[in-house]
């Protein structure tokens, strides 16, 4: 899923999760054991690759000729940076100068004219050019970024979104270089986390381009790199459909709306805010859903009431019926270019941060969240 984009509020997370993590010069991170595998998944055999088969010594020697121009260092360029930096590969930042990312990536330790480059310098500099800037930032950018891709070079990307919808965005990578994608699935923040604490996060990875006949087994190894713990394959465009439908849908749109719906509900008929929060929001999130992380739905089922359990079993299919066909209409609506014509919009216009911060802040005025910072404030931890 691809969270994203620049309010200051996402500016202050991510800040607060760089001051929250061990600085990344001195973190040691685990290797946990892993290897190449085909599991099934229900029925279905996949190949996963795992952490295991891709030791540091490793990538030092399938990267021994590269660097890494990471473009862009926002949530996602801060995290891989800094986790291939600390798995021991050349890596330089290139960024607009004296921008937002510029500052951040210094406070984190780039030093300008040796680690920190404007877009250009870092691409030239760059065996691998990571894209990572914004997803409109990527269109903006491209005309900057592409006369540096020389044959021999990698193009890589953590999302489909600029080589599919290449119509929109005018990025069509030259035929003589290859061009790979590791997509962590989450956000920065916890791409950087997950690696400092030993752990990793699963990512997807794929070839659009090979070019050098070892395109997957870099493209693996780079996902592996930038923190992965393990990676599932896929292709450039199954990647951009399910990741903007996720985010869309259950991820971060459908989720806001069925929790609004219900707090609403239940104001309506009278329930308080703390009981219409607790009973929608706060037990979702601090009981049921940590459970369905650990075994799965029918085992959080289990584990609850019987008066619950029958209740949810019965209500299951009705909102499934209910909620099917806006599932369809939103994967028409990715798969037809209208989510990323409306991404690149939207996020193109002048006032485009002004504009977000007034939608966050209309979501955050809503009184259920509102209401979310007092219950969040009486959990024991918080006091
Ligand atoms: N965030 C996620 O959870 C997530 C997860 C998986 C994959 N991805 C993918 O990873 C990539 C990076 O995502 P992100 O969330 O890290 O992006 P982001 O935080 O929005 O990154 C913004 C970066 O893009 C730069 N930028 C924006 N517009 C620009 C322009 N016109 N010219 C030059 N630089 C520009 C910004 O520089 P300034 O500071 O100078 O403005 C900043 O460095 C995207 O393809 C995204 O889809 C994201």
């Amino acid at each position: 899923m691809s969270t994203r984009r620049f309010s200051s509020l996402a500016r202050q997370v991510a800040t607060a999760c760089r001051r929250s993590a061990p600085r990344a010069f001195s973190a040691k991170p685990n290797t946990q054991v892993r290897g190449v595998k085909t599991l099934k998944f229900a029925d279905t055999t996949e190949i996963v690759y795992e952490r295991s088969d891709y030791p540091k010594e490793k990538l030092a020697k399938i990267f021994a000729k590269d660097v890494f121009a990471v473009i862009g260092y926002g949530t996602q360029g801060m995290a891989q940076s800094l986790n291939m930096k600390d798995n021991g590969l050349k890596v330089v930042i290139g960024v607009r100068k004296n921008g937002a990312s510029w500052k951040d990536a210094i406070k984190d330790g780039w030093v300008p004219g040796e680690t920190l480059f404007s877009i250009e310098e870092a691409c030239e500099k760059g065996t691998v050019v990571m894209n990572l800037l914004s997803d409109a930032g990527q269109k903006d950018a491209w005309p900057t970024i592409k006369p540096y891709l020389k044959k021999g070079k990698t193009l890589y990307f953590s999302h489909g979104f600029g080589v599919i919808f290449s119509d929109q965005t005018g990025i069509i990578p030259p035929k003589d270089i290859d061009v790979i994608l590791a997509a962590p699935k989450g956000s920065g923040q916890t791409v950087r986390s997950l690696f400092l604490e030993g752990r990793g996060i699963n990512s997807s990875i794929a070839v659009y381009q090979d070019v050098s006949g070892e395109a997957k087994e870099r493209a693996i190894a780079l996902g592996v790199a930038i923190g992965s713990g393990y990676l599932y394959e896929t292709t450039f465009k199954k990647e951009v459909l399910s990741d903007l439908t996720g985010e869309r849908g259950v991820l971060m749109g459908g989720i806001q709306g069925m929790f609004k719906a219900q707090y609403d509900v239940l104001r309506a008929k009278g329930h308080s805010p703390s009981e219409a929060f607790n009973e929608t929001v706060e037990e979702a999130t601090q009981s049921l859903y940590p459970l369905i992380a650990k075994n799965g739905m029918d085992w959080m089922y289990a584990v609850c009431s019987t008066t619950a359990r029958r209740g949810a079993i019965d209500w299951a299919p009705e909102f499934y019926t209910a909620t099917k066909p806006v599932f369809e209409r939103l994967y028409e609506s990715v798969e037809n270019g209208t989510e990323t014509r409306r991404t690149l919009t939207e996020n193109a216009r002048p006032d485009y941060r002004q504009r977000l911060e007034a939608e966050l802040k209309e979501i955050a005025d809503q009184e259920m969240w509102r209401a979310g910072k007092t219950v969040r404030s009486l959990r024991p931890e918080n006091q």
